[in-house]
């Protein structure tokens, strides 16, 4: 862990992402660019490492909550950092995402409110060279990974080739806020 620094709202334009539905995946779970064997067991170990570095957790560090959007949560809060896995060192931002409209609420009691946490993690080279090769997950408050309709869980390429999801909603955006992360 070598610096946590903290970063205000992107320029979000709010109801334009207010669908959040991950489609259905015809492809097994091996080939499947998320939710696949290797891509949960990444995501626990990614989730012990930001426990850790209390980044997430009982022991989380406290930032300042600002106001969110849709999906990611009325009150959020961002952590933009660098951690390892696996001998991979790369950036990490972890989003906090709160059910509550009260930032000094948030700011007291960091885990009372949380609703979600979605975190983007730079992977090794050649991982998803398309998309800067981000990690993508969405974790619960306990640590265990959230699911879409289909029962698949959000840990990988979420959800490559698909219409929905993390990476066809930041890229919609034309990917700027992937580039900008990856110049900080
Ligand atoms: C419907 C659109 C949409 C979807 C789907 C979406 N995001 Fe986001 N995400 C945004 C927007 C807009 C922002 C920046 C501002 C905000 O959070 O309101 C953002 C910000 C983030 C950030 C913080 C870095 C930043 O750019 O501020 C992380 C981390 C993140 N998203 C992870 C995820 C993950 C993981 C998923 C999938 C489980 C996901 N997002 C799905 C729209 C989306």
């Amino acid at each position: 862990m070598k610096r946590i620094v903290t970063y205000g709202l992107l320029a979000a334009t709010g109801g334009l992402f207010a669908a959040v539905a991950i489609g259905t995946s015809a492809l097994n779970a091996q080939d499947a660019p998320f939710g696949d064997p290797d891509s949960i067991s990444y995501a626990e170990t990614l989730w012990s490492e930001m426990e850790e570095a209390r980044l997430v957790g009982d022991n989380s560090i406290k930032v300042r909550p600002f106001e969110g959007n849709e999906p990611h949560g009325t009150i959020q809060e961002v952590l933009a950092t660098i951690a390892t896995v696996d001998d991979h060192t790369g950036r990490l931002v972890v989003k906090r995402n709160h059910a509550s409209d009260n930032i000094d609420a948030v700011y007291d009691d960091p885990t009372g409110n949380l609703a979600a946490i979605t975190i983007m993690f730079e992977r090794e080279e050649g991982y998803d060279p398309e998309n800067r090769n981000w990690f993508w997950a969405k974790y619960l408050p306990d640590g265990t990974l959230d699911t879409n309709p289909n029962g698949m869980q959000l840990a990988g390429r979420v959800a490559k080739g698909m219409d929905a999801g993390c990476i066809a909603c930041h890229s919609a955006r034309g990917g700027d806020d992937l580039e900008v992360l990856t110049s900080r």
